[in-house]
């Protein structure tokens, strides 16, 4: 059912229709142990959406997607389980987007076997765009670059193929780059265990940093891009993505490094006017205060744990999408790309 990989350097796919039931790589238990869940109805979709089994702005759009897929196949409440689905994580606007376009479908009077189409579609044009970004943002990049990237932008955040990771895919194929470093991404380690994971699988060179250790490394003159992914994409370029990347974005304006946001269209939200309108998910504050399921922290102790920030459009340098390049973002270039 999902298409096959392209190049030694894409062999990973997380999100696997089964025909009647969704097969996800629980992303919660990688890199120590490659286990897969399988998602028997739109509730257990739900669910791996909020606990992270499934995580990355596209995956869990198309997640979704056969989340209503199952609801359809077994008679379910259809409006209840597209409203479910819809709650179970604020940020990315893929998810809603993705929602959106099977309520479309169904509001058409699409019977199961096109809904499966229209999930099917939404991945597969995803697996399409992420190729295509991985080009487009590759020949931003002059050769013998070295790059960072922060959070999981990968095949486990996406249909395949990845969005930042997409382009380090396509650069380091292209010879383009030849070092890229990959931020921890605390508190959830999307850096240390998953972007790590993909790329020591995929056989492409690569270091882990800590987070604390990006503005040094800029500093050092190692690194010419910060290419980072994207939950939603205001209409002004503005964009929200995992927490940390707002930082990354200051130092990178400082030290002269230049900064790209690789996101499918389905990412953009052009009825958002600004990053401040912007609803930023704030999870458990136990999250932040273990490590590996381990108390780090006195007991007694509170935390602050909003899981995404907002980099302006001032300090993008590119936004790449699957419809082209806007250098230097602004409402008026969103308007040009994205308005109808
Ligand atoms: O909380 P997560 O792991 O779902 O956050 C993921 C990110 O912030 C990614 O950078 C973003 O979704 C783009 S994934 C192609």
């Amino acid at each position: 059912m999902t298409a096959s990989p392209a190049t030694s350097h894409d062999t990973i796919r997380a999100v696997q229709w089964q025909g009647d039931h969704l097969r996800l790589l629980d992303q919660r238990l990688l890199p120590r142990e490659e286990r897969w869940i399988d998602c028997r109805n739109a509730g257990e979709v739900t669910q791996a959406i909020r606990d992270l089994a499934v995580r990355g702005a596209p995956a869990i759009g198309i997640a979704a997607a056969w989340g209503v897929v199952l609801a359809a196949q077994q008679g379910a409440e259809l409006d209840q389980a597209l409203a479910q689905l819809r709650a179970a994580r604020p940020t990315a606007v893929n998810l809603m987007w993705a929602l959106d376009r099977m309520k479309g479908r169904i509001a058409a009077g699409a019977d199961v076997v096109a809904l499966e189409r229209e999930a099917q579609a939404i991945q597969d044009e995803d697996l399409a765009a992420n190729r295509h970004m991985g080009e487009l943002g590759a020949a931003l990049i002059v050769p013998g670059s070295g790059v960072m990237t922060h959070c999981n932008t990968g095949s486990l955040a996406t249909a395949g193929y990845g969005t930042a990771l997409g382009v380090i895919r396509a650069g380091v194929s292209a010879g383009r780059i030849e070092q890229v470093f990959a931020g921890e991404t605390r508190p959830w380690q999307q850096g240390a265990r998953l972007t790590m994971w993909e790329l020591v699988r995929d056989g492409i060179p690569a270091r882990l940093i800590a987070d604390s250790a990006a503005s040094h490394l800029m500093r050092s003159g190692v690194v010419q891009w910060v290419i980072v992914g994207a939950d939603r994409i205001a209409a002004n370029g503005d964009t929200a993505n995992k927490i940390g990347t707002y930082q990354l974005a200051i130092a990178a304006r400082h030290h002269g490094v230049k900064f790209m946001v690789v996101a499918p269209s389905s990412t953009v939200d052009m009825a958002t006017a600004n990053g401040d309108d912007i609803e930023i998910e704030l999870r458990d504050a136990a999250e932040l205060l273990s490590v590996a399921g381990q108390r780090t922290v006195v007991d007694g102790a509170d935390a602050w744990n909003p899981v995404f920030d907002v980099t302006p459009a001032e300090l993008i340098d590119a936004i790449v999408t699957e419809r082209g390049v806007i250098e230097r973002p602004n409402a008026k270039a969103m308007q040009a790309m994205f308005g109808h």
